[in-house]
């Protein structure tokens, strides 16, 4: 099938990133939010960082007004459009709302719309119960979108090959290197990021060494590009812990036991860039 409507749901740090590198590649996208006043964060986000890419002239002004043109408004799912022939769902981590949204997106849009979600970690084959599993797969951004090249793209167990080939062929198309992965908890990027971020946590919470050393380590011995706390606060602390308890049931192993400082922090609202503190402060 030929991809030409999208919508992207959630307009968060990952939703209008999604959003914003759809209609750079000239895709016209609905994006939804539950009210006016986080569509227009959305909206504005998306345009701050498209006159970043002006300054660096990788785009023009005049394409940067073209790019804004082609993303739509809407607010609640209630109202995307039916013939949407792709649906990214970026909403919170979090499983019962993340079903409820498909349950209902699959009475709002026609039968053969595809159905991805950018889940960073939750079964795509239990999200795909709720609505049609064969149509349904993951889609895996990764952060910032508009920068990072990697999609994983996960197969639920009932993901068609057809379902497939269009969401490999449509993340080519937005110049990104799409990986397939098979469905098991934390698939790849996460089962192997997130418990280094958690342990990198136990670290510093049992004192071997301060956070910046901690992410001096990683950056100068490791050659990463930002330290695992650096990065834990990039992502979202609240995020990071969803992920941890996902793999920790997923796999029922202690080794995924969620450390007992992030845990803290996120009770503590201190999520990270997006609260203005986490491990650092913003
Ligand atoms: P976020 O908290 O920044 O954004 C979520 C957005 O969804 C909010 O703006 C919220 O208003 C909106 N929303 C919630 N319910 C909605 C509904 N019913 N209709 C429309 N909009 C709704 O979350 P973030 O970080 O963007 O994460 C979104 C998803 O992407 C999660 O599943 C997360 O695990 C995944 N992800 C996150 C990454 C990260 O680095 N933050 C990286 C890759 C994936």
């Amino acid at each position: 099938m030929e991809i030409k409507n999208i919508s992207v749901i959630g307009g968060g740090t990952m939703g209008n990133g999604i959003a914003h590198v759809f209609a750079m590649k000239g895709f016209n996208v609905n994006l939804v939010e539950t009210s006016e006043q986080l569509y227009s964060r959305a909206f504005i986000t998306i345009s701050q960082n498209l006159d970043r890419q002006v300054k660096k002239t990788s785009i023009t002004e005049s394409e940067k007004n073209a790019i804004l043109k082609r993303i739509n408004k809407v607010i609640s799912i209630e109202n995307i459009p039916i013939n949407s022939d792709l649906v990214v769902e970026a909403i919170f981590e979090n499983k019962e709302a993340k079903l409820s949204i498909f349950s209902r997106l699959d009475k709002l849009l026609k039968p053969d719309s595809i159905i991805a979600s950018n889940t960073s970690s939750i079964s795509i084959t239990e999200l795909a119960a709720s609505c049609r599993p064969d149509k349904f797969i993951g889609m895996h951004f990764m952060n910032p979108v508009p920068v990072m090249r990697l999609i994983e793209i996960i197969r639920g167990y009932s993901t068609s090959e057809a379902t497939y080939i269009t969401i490999k062929e449509l993340s080519q198309k937005l110049d990104k290197i799409p990986v397939e992965v098979f469905d098991y908890p934390g698939f790849i990027s996460n089962r192997i990021l997130i418990p280094m971020i958690n342990e990198a946590i136990f670290a510093l919470m049992e004192g071997v060494a301060s956070k910046e050393d901690v992410d001096k380590v990683m950056k100068l011995g490791m050659n990463h590009p930002m330290g695992p706390l650096e990065l834990a606060d990039f992502i979202g602390l609240d995020i990071c812990l969803a992920i941890m308890e996902v793999l920790y049931n997923g796999y029922n192993d202690s080794k995924y036991r969620p450390c007992p400082l992030l845990k803290k922090m996120v009770a503590a609202n201190k999520l990270g860039r997006k609260t203005g503190e986490g491990f650092y402060r913003y």
